[in-house]
C-alpha cells in the first residue's frame, strides 16, 4: 500500500494565458530557473516546461506548464493548451490597460470553454513597474472576486509573489 505522503502527490496541467509582451514566459522561466531575461523572445506556438514544488504539509505537485503564444495570430491554439487544464494563469502587465482588457477576454473564454471547476487566477505583472502603474489593484480585485479568482501582482523582474503565485494555485487544487 501507499504511504500517506504517496497518495498526496498531485500532477497539474497548468495554462498560462494573456496578451503578448505581459510576461508569462519570464514569469515561468522565474519559477522553475529562478532566472529573468530582459531580452526574452515572443513565444511561437506554446513551450511546455513542467516544475515540481513541494507544499508545506509535504504535498509534492508536478506542475505540467504550457506557456502560451500571446500574439493574435495563436489564439486559434489556445484550446489545445487550456483543454483539460486544472489551473488557468490569466496575465496582464500592471502598465497596460489594454491587456488588462484581452485578460478579461481570456477570462470569459474560459469560462464559456475550460474544464468544468478550473482554478483560475488574475495575475498582474511588472509590479516593479509601479510608477506606470494604469490598472488599479482595487479594479483588478474587484474583477477577480466577480469572477471567482485568486488575484495577485507579480514580478518576474524582481521574483516578487512568483513562488507564492504557484503556492497558492497548489493549495486550490482539486
Ligand atoms: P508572448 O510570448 O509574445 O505572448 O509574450 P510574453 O507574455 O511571454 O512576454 P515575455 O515573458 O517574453 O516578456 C516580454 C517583455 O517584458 C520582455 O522584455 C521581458 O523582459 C519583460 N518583462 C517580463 N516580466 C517583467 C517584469 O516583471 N518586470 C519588467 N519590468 N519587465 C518584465
Ligand atoms: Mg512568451
Amino acid at each position: 500500500s501507499s504511504s500517506a505522503t504517496d497518495s498526496k502527490d498531485l500532477r497539474a496541467k497548468l495554462v498560462l494565458l494573456g496578451d503578448s509582451g505581459v510576461g508569462k514566459s519570464c514569469i515561468v522561466l522565474r519559477f522553475v530557473r529562478g532566472q529573468f531575461d530582459p531580452t526574452s523572445k515572443v513565444t511561437v506556438g506554446a513551450s511546455f516546461l513542467s516544475q515540481t514544488l513541494a507544499l508545506e504539509d509535504s504535498t509534492i505537485v508536478k506542475f505540467e506548464i504550457w506557456d502560451t503564444a500571446g500574439q493574435e495570430r495563436y489564439a486559434a491554439l489556445a484550446p489545445l493548451y487550456y483543454r483539460g487544464a486544472a489551473a488557468a494563469i490569466v496575465v496582464y502587465d500592471i502598465t497596460s490597460p489594454e491587456s488588462f482588457s484581452k485578460a478579461q477576454y481570456w477570462v470569459k473564454e474560459l469560462q464559456k470553454h475550460g474544464s468544468p471547476g478550473i482554478v483560475m487566477v488574475l495575475v498582474g505583472n511588472k509590479a516593479d513597474l509601479h510608477e506606470n502603474r494604469s490598472v488599479s489593484s482595487q479594479d483588478a480585485q474587484e474583477y477577480a472576486e466577480k469572477n471567482n479568482m485568486f488575484f495577485i501582482e507579480t514580478s518576474a523582474k524582481t521574483a516578487d509573489n512568483i513562488n507564492q503565485l504557484f503556492e497558492e494555485i497548489a493549495k486550490r487544487l482539486p
